[in-house]
């Protein structure tokens, strides 16, 4: 199995003061073997972190992108502009987007396309209400999102985050966990046959210090999708030591 990917995504947080100080941190004490590790602040901070994180092991992520490269698009950022900022990962169709700005899987999957060709890496959010969790209709609604989000010949990762378990301080359960896992990879299977098999699938929604040894040990996780904790540069280092 390839490394294991740590995202930490920093939402609508950070000052230029305390991002340099927390980027700083990360770097000085990032483990030697460590797993892949991207940071995604907003986009007010990429300047500041293309120079703090340039030439070092942490990875530099963006929170959104628009399809297109230019135009007419008011208070957007295109992929291409990312890159001028060093950037590699973008995160895309995160729930908060969806729910928040109207996002709809051909959009985001229109985004990873744009993302991809300006030779970014999407993370491609999926999941589940908790009302859908418990109809049991979540496999059809992970399914269709996957369809409808992820393009042709994928290059990029996906990121499962159970909608309930995001900021709650619930996770989902090492048993939930790992059935979706399965379930997912088996769709990604159905859905790009053998390609399907080297999709990284993270694990999103309440990960900390203290669960992420066990949900990071579950076949087919394929990394951790941070929010709260990567704010915290003892949490997200603890979330880091225990990938592989
Ligand atoms: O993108 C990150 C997720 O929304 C998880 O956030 O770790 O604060 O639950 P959280």
């Amino acid at each position: 199995m390839s490394r294991q990917l740590i995202a930490g995504n920093w939402k609508m947080n950070g000052t230029r003061q305390n991002a340099q100080g927390l980027a700083q941190a990360l770097v000085a004490r990032l483990p030697a073997d460590a797993a892949d590790v991207v940071v995604c602040p907003p986009f007010t901070l990429l300047p500041l972190l293309a120079d703090s994180l340039a030439g070092t092991a942490l990875a530099l992520g963006a929170q959104d992108c628009h399809k297109a490269p230019s135009g007419a698009y008011t208070g957007d950022i295109s992929a291409t502009m990312l890159g001028e900022f060093g950037v590699s990962y973008v995160i895309l169709g995160h729930s908060e987007r969806r729910q928040g700005h109207g996002e709809l899987d051909d959009t985001v999957r229109e985004k990873a396309i744009a993302a991809t060709k300006a030779g970014l890496t999407p993370i491609v959010c999926i999941g589940e209400t908790e009302d859908q969790r418990e109809s049991g209709d979540y496999t059809d609604v992970l399914g269709w999102q996957i369809k409808g989000s992820l393009p042709d010949n994928f290059a990029g990762v996906l990121a499962y985050e159970p909608i309930w378990a995001i900021g709650t301080g619930l996770a989902a359960t090492t048993e939930q966990i790992a059935q979706t896992m399965l379930f997912l990879r088996e769709e990604l299977v159905r859905q790009f046959g053998e390609a399907g098999k080297a999709i990284k699938i993270l694990y999103g929604g309440s990960v900390n210090a203290d669960n992420a040894a066990a949900i990071l040990g579950i076949p087919e996780v394929g990394g951790a999708l941070v929010g709260g904790a990567s704010l915290d540069a003892d949490a997200f280092l603890s979330i880091v030591s225990a990938a592989s």
